[in-house]
């Protein structure tokens, strides 16, 4: 994924939404506790996008209890989504799509926030939005980002589970491992000595026993 990736600024963009024109240095920064995430599609009145768009209104409220706002975009203009919004609240079971949707007739955002699908095209030869989610802090830098092509929806529980490690991450000094979810044991973080890890981990703290005698894979509790 050349571009802007994990670590990297968001550039400061003013974008067309159906929430009215906002700033995106300013609408990131004004979240100043928690992620906010930005994710594209391919197009207006497309199948998946209408599941997705839809699944995302479903796990707003989810979202919110994160302190997570969300902005979604496409590549259509405003008038357009306007009018998409209607069908994707009828097939989601009537999920409000309470989030801004932001325009790109012109790909000039899709090309700024590395969110361009390199194998699509439209109709009309125009570069398409890939399935692109970047995850950003109040800081204005990535923090995960996600490049799924065209065929592939998005799975939102994964959304909701890599925005818990990703908190959990940043008030503890732990990862989260393989297939972790939220009440699993964590891994404390090879920056922590066995000294540190005692005082920081009260609760106590498994050593796996490897081939290599060494200590770098260590197991706690924390609280979901
Ligand atoms: C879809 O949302 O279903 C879709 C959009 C563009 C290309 C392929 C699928």
């Amino acid at each position: 994924m050349p571009g802007l990736t994990i670590g990297d600024t968001l550039p400061d963009l003013e974008l067309e939404t159906t929430h009215g024109k906002l700033q995106l240095h300013d609408f990131v920064a004004n979240n100043s506790n928690s992620f906010t995430i930005i994710f594209s599609h391919p197009g207006d009145f497309t199948p998946v996008c209408t599941t997705e768009l839809g699944m995302m209104a479903a796990y707003a409220d989810k979202f919110a209890e994160r302190g997570v706002q969300l902005l979604g975009l496409s590549a259509d203009d405003v008038q357009s989504h306007k009018e998409w919004i209607k069908d994707i609240e009828a097939y989601n079971k009537g999920h409000r799509v309470n989030y801004p949707i932001a325009a790109d007739p012109t790909r000039r955002i899709i090309k700024q926030l590395n969110m361009v699908d390199p194998d699509e095209k439209d109709s009309s030869g125009q570069q398409t939005p890939s399935r692109a989610l970047h995850i950003v802090g109040a800081d204005k830098k990535i923090k995960l980002s996600f490049l799924y092509p065209a065929s592939t929806g998005r799975n939102m529980d994964e959304v909701l589970r890599v925005v818990d490690s990703l908190q959990k991450a940043a008030q503890h000094k732990i990862a989260t491992p393989a297939n972790w979810k939220p009440g699993d044991p964590v891994v404390i973080s090879p920056t922590v000595t066995n000294q540190e890890a005692k005082h920081m981990f009260p609760q106590g703290y498994q050593t796996a026993q490897l081939p290599s005698n060494k200590d770098y894979l260590r197991f706690t509790n924390i609280s979901p």
